[in-house]
């Protein structure tokens, strides 16, 4: 359902060019719960950006569910970023002046649906989450786990085939990240939504059903484990 080939992508500061990928190959298929391991600098965030439509590569090609992403304009990429993938961010992202209830029906506001479906969806989908009660909270009177628990939600409003979660826990204490991974491990069974996060943190990449490391801009290894 993804499938990324022979990916470059550079980047260039004044005199330094930095080489963030090179060469990446990749195929993802749809249901999948793949962790993207590797240290810091290792290319993680380029490599969900590009999966995610939010960067282009300079050369190789990426296939978004029958969709060639190279060579699409700039709106062509936002469609198919709206239409099929929803995002995780290590700092959450919230829009802090609203509501948990307000940070999630918004995308759904945006497309038009009525306010009664949308309401139906976002409290559904914040009790999925296990934040029932919470949903007139404002950001800021929710714990770090609370707040990437709605971002999850956000992510999944519009019921996307791929959610991308860059280092979803990497400001979470270790418990509450394992929570988090464990909530979007449920999602992942019960809707059969393809998930691939990133991390550094052994713990979490683990977690994964199958797990490809990243080193200096390389695939060094790609294993399926047991369930
Ligand atoms: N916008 C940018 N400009 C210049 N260099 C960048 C930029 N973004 C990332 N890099 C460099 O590209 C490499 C890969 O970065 P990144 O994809 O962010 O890795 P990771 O997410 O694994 O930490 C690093 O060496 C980083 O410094
Ligand atoms: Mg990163």
């Amino acid at each position: 359902m993804i499938a990324v080939n022979e990916v470059h992508k550079e980047y260039i500061d004044g005199e330094t060019h930095v080489r963030a990928l090179r060469g990446v190959s990749l195929k993802i298929e749809g249901g999948e719960f793949l962790s993207i391991a590797g240290p810091s600098g290792s290319g993680k965030t380029t490599l969900l950006n590009i999966i995610g439509c939010i960067d282009n590569a300079d050369s190789g090609d990426v296939d978004i569910d029958g969709d060639r992403v190279g060579g699409k304009s700039k709106k062509e990429l936002t469609e198919i970023r709206r239409a099929k993938i929803g995002f995780v961010f290590q700092s959450f992202n919230l829009i802090p002046v609203l509501t948990a209830y307000e940070n999630v029906s918004m995308a759904l506001s945006l497309l038009g649906v009525s306010d009664a479906e949308n309401r139906e969806r976002t409290m559904a989908l914040l009790a999925e989450v296990g934040l029932e009660g919470m949903e007139h909270r404002r950001p800021s009177r929710l714990s770090g786990g609370q707040q990437q628990r709605v971002a999850v939600a956000r992510a999944l409003i519009k019921d996307p085939l791929i959610v991308l979660a860059d280092e979803p826990t990497a400001n979470l204490d270790s418990t509450t990240g394992e929570a988090i991974l464990k909530l979007m491990k449920d999602i992942n069974r019960h809707r059969g939504t393809t998930f691939i996060f990133s991390t550094h943190d052994q713990m979490v990449m683990d977690y994964g059903d199958r797990l490809c490391r990243l080193h200096d801009g390389l695939i060094e290894s790609d294993e399926r484990r047991s369930a």
